[in-house]
């Protein structure tokens, strides 16, 4: 690891984002690990470049744009804003964050599919598949409906029952409906284009062995390499939001094809800003670079046998590995939405610093592909003992002397050469553990030589020898010593804290923290006044964050107001207004709730909702705020007729939400799950639009 040696060429990646939802704290492990990663690199003197795109294309991005009244290119153009916003504040450094959505993708894309159709890996056939006749389009799935073939459970994807297990195609579903249009869908073929995968089997056994792969991952892709691999179907028709196939009208391009192409395109869109960089190098074989990709657990097979086979296939470079993370869980549990731990990017942002979550992650990250659990209570802990409690204390406590006794000037000489030794030694090895990715390791041995500097400033008791005037130099040397050892615990920590690294550069009065200062020590050297590099994680503000997390609190939930994802609805569900959150640990603070805006509303008229069987529209008379509409999912208990004339409790003040039926302005109070919902009603003689305290 010598710098005599050329500087490495690293080209390294994350996962592309989907451009119809908000980053989240799940997605911030994989973007913390890889930018932890690459800062290391660079500041081992590598020429390390990142670069990550939203992944805008296929149905989902066009649904959402419809909810939302706008199109998806107007979508994806906002939410990109959203997503670079979101990873800047969390000092995610990327040299290029791009689109899937831009011209350098239709390129690759397009002569990737022309060399693998040209060397005949392109196939075409019929395949018959589930269509809505209403929205003219082909199903995927997830977008239909129905009950299950087999136990009758209702209301179930597909693909397969959540109650029994079973799976099926969607057109055995009994009484299918799409979810996109409520029409019962119809049985129809259209040519499909497949990649010949099966074609590559040799290759990838090959490639999987060859270092590329975690252990566990190998065994993993060894198992599907030793059962059949099957094409795969990369074609799409109209209407959908991507790339036509160029010698196919009509057809586009499975978004997962161009995805991945991605990382190339945002890459040649990087090497037209910096001549210095060259495309080829990093993508055609043949030449010393190295290329990673940092992925989560659920999209190996992607990252591991379609795209190396395509770009074996179309005659480019395959990853020198990808890397696989596992995924975040919150309190020991998935991110939920009702449980107020489905922590949005911002949300955390508005509450905590972005350090304290690099901190976290990268003391609990090893190399493999567990999970990792962010115990919001272990979380706090950590922060504050290390980070408050064991780094910034050595600074802390010493920097004053200096400043006090001698104008800042640090000692001539070290006052401690063997722990110096110490911590110059740690220097290799925590490299190998940065670049091993093991970086809980990492940590754990930076904390340890953090330690050893706190119980040397102890024993010596600076501030106890400053109080005999004939010790001042003493106090001086003990304290540059200190601050020296911080100075090289920053540089160690820089790649995981790299606003930390840079504001104690300032008080430290030197350049950028990087490796090759490593072991060298600050001498008669004039330090900065130090002021506070980081405060303690305060669990109020934890709780703030939950409860601004939680269901009750989120006007723009997807599920909608009252219509919630068939997975919430089998919990048993409450109306979100009447759940209280306690239970979920989202403690929701008095002035929160105080914002709820309770009134009396009549029920004007109430109406069924076609193709929603859990929905009734209601019409109210609020009284002075005029009339609204509101859909309510009490379907299943009360009929329309019954509610007519009736006093409900409204939520009035929650932003009015498009939805696929139309637009809901607020929600009505009720409890219960599915075969039992009361409604709240308001006494007979409330006056509608009263407010109710
Ligand atoms: N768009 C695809 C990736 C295309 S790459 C050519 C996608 N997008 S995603 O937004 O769903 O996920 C982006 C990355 O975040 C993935 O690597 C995924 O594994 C990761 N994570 C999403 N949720 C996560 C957790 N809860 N925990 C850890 N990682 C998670 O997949
Ligand atoms: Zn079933």
């Amino acid at each position: 690891m010598s710098s005599k040696h050329s500087p490495r060429q690293i080209l390294v990646t994350s996962a592309l984002p989907y451009a119809n939802g908000p980053i989240h704290l799940g997605h911030l492990l994989e973007y913390i690990q890889t930018d932890i990663w690459v800062r290391a690199q660079q500041s081992f003197g590598n020429q390390c470049t990142y670069v990550c795109a939203d992944d805008t294309h296929g149905t989902a991005i066009t649904i959402k744009a419809e909810a939302e009244g706008i199109s998806p290119e107007q979508l994806i153009a906002r939410v990109h804003q959203e997503h670079k916003q979101d990873f800047d504040d969390f000092l995610i450094r990327f040299d290029n964050y791009y689109s899937t959505h831009s011209p350098e993708n239709q390129h690759f894309a397009s002569l990737i599919y022309r060399e693998l159709r040209d060397k005949g890996y392109i196939s075409t056939r019929s395949v018959t598949q589930a269509f809505d006749p209403e929205k003219q389009m082909f199903l995927a799935d997830r977008y239909i409906k129905g009950n299950c073939p087999k136990c009758k459970a209702e209301d179930q994807y597909g693909d397969n029952c959540e109650q029994c297990g079973a799976t099926y195609g969607p057109l055995e579903l009994i009484n299918p409906k799409s979810t996109l249009s409520g029409a019962t869908p119809i049985e129809r073929s259209s040519e499909h284009y497949f990649f010949k995968l099966p074609a590559f089997t040799q290759m990838l056994k090959d490639w999987t062995r060859s270092g590329s792969l975690q252990t566990s991952v190998a065994n993993k892709i060894s198992e599907w390499l030793d059962t059949e691999l099957h094409e795969w179907d990369i074609s799409r028709d109209a209407p959908y939001f991507g790339f036509e196939i160029p010698d196919a009208p009509g057809k586009y391009f499975y978004v997962w094809l161009d995805a991945p192409v991605g990382y190339m395109a945002s890459f040649a869109n990087l090497c037209q800003q910096r001549p210095e960089l060259n495309f080829d190098q990093y993508w055609r074989p043949g030449h010393e670079t190295e290329l990673y990709h940092f992925i989560g657990k659920d999209i190996v097979n992607f990252h591991t046998l379609f795209w190396p086979a395509m770009l074996d296939g179309a005659g480019f470079r395959k990853p020198s590995a990808v890397w696989v993370h596992g995924y975040v869980t919150v309190n020991g549990k998935k991110m939920s939405k009702s449980r107020g731990t489905f922590i949005k990017a911002r949300t955390y942002l508005e509450h905590l610093n972005p350090e304290y979550l690099r901190y976290y992650y990268a003391a609990k990250l090893s190399d493999g592909v567990d999970d990792l659990d962010l115990n919001l209570k272990d979380f706090e802990e950590r922060v504050n003992s290390d980070l408050v409690g064991k780094v910034v204390n050595i600074a802390s406590r010493c920097a004053g002397f200096v400043q006090r006794l001698n104008q800042g000037q640090m000692s001539a000489e070290l006052h401690a050469p063997e722990l110096w030794q110490e911590f110059a030694q740690a220097k290799d090895g925590i490299q190998a553990l940065y670049e091993k990715r093991q970086f809980s390791a990492a940590i754990r041995e930076i904390m340890r030589l953090a330690d050893l500097a706190n119980k040397y400033v102890q024993e010596l008791a600076p501030w106890s020898l400053a109080k005999d005037p004939s010790k001042q130099q003493e106090v001086v040397a003990i304290c540059s010593q200190a601050i020296n050892c911080f100075r090289q615990l920053m540089i160690y920590l820089a790649p995981v804290l790299p606003k930390m690294a840079q504001e104690s550069a300032a008080f430290l009065n030197c350049e950028a923290l990087d490796w090759s200062q490593a072991g060298q020590a600050l001498l008669n050297h004039r330090l900065n006044p130090f002021s506070s590099l980081v405060q303690r994680v305060d669990s109020k503000a934890i709780d703030a964050m939950l409860a601004a997390s939680s269901d009750n609190h989120q006007a723009a939930s997807p599920e909608g107001q009252t219509a919630k994802s068939s997975k919430q609805a089998a919990k048993g569900k409450t109306e979100k207004a009447a759940k209280a959150s306690s239970d979920a640990g989202g403690i929701i603070q008095f002035p929160d709730f105080a914002k709820v805006e309770l009134r009396v509303a009549e029920v004007i008229s109430a109406s069924l909702v076609e193709g929603a069987d859990k929905l009734l529209c209601l019409q109210l008379n609020v009284g002075e705020l005029g009339q609204r509409q509101v859909f309510s999912g009490i379907r299943s208990c009360y009929q329309p007729e019954q509610l007519v004339g009736k006093k409900v409790v409204l939520v009035a003040n929650l932003a009015a939400r498009k939805m696929r039926f139309g637009i809901s302005e607020g929600m009505i109070l009720a409890s219960g799950d599915d075969s039992n919902i009361q409604v709240l009603f308001a006494s007979p003689e409330a006056k509608a639009g009263e407010r109710i305290s």
